[in-house]
């Protein structure tokens, strides 16, 4: 749908998704909050995902992926007009990838590029214990100081009381399990209300 909006030329709000997924678990999450953003028809969602960090931190990757979308770039933040970002939980908090991504956001910040803009987190872990909330805010600090509207999901998501794995109040979650289980029905009604969420705000924002 967002393909055929943008092919008629009809300027639409992009959300962009930054994440990083080594397992496929965020990744599978990043495309249900992409189905939330492009519901509203005026907002195109905008997947990017991020490198491993290497041993040596400026040693790069070929700056397209073997498969699946393409990296951000800093650049991507920009022209975006809300914007969505996911990691696993690594011992409660983001992965190195996304903390390397927004340690190269300063630029933005000193111009105040994101300032105003609806923003939203969200994350996988194995367990359901695993420090999902402390992960998610973990992700919202580097927002806030970039000056964004920072949200989360509000109970007035059914999924949010009825759900007995992911969903939270401050962003989508997904308990993943040892090997990388399927969303359940309402962690996946979560991502689609975060996407949808930040895609409305975006839009009353403007
Ligand atoms: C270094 C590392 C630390 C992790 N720490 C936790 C943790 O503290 N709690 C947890 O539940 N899972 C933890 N995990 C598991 C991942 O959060 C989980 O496998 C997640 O679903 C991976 O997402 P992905 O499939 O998108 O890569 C950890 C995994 C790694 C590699």
């Amino acid at each position: 749908m967002a393909d055929l909006r943008s092919r008629c030329s009809i300027s639409l709000h992009k959300i962009l998704i930054v994440y990083y997924s080594r397992h496929g678990s965020v990744a599978r999450m990043a495309e249900q909050i992409s189905i939330g953003v492009d519901s509203n028809q005026a907002c195109e969602a905008v997947l990017r995902c991020l490198p491993e960090v290497s041993a040596n931190s400026e040693q790069r990757e070929p700056s397209i992926p073997a498969q699946g979308v393409p990296y951000a770039q800093v650049s991507d933040l920009e022209d975006c007009a809300g914007l969505i970002i996911g990691s696993p939980g690594y011992f409660g908090n983001m992965a190195a990838p996304l903390k390397y991504f927004l340690d190269q956001t300063s630029p933005l910040w000193l111009g105040g590029s994101m300032i105003g803009k609806p923003g939203g987190v969200f994350t996988a872990t194995s367990s359901q214990h695993g420090g999902q909330e402390t992960v998610l805010t973990s992700m919202m600090l580097p927002l806030l100081h970039h000056g964004m509207l920072v949200t989360g999901i509000p109970y007035s998501e059914p999924a949010l009381n009825q759900t007995s794995s992911g969903a939270t109040p401050y962003g989508a979650s997904h308990v993943a399990g040892q090997q990388g289980q399927p969303l359940s029905e309402h962690e996946t009604a979560a991502c689609r209300a975060l996407g949808k969420r930040i895609a409305d705000l975006s839009c009353r924002i403007a």
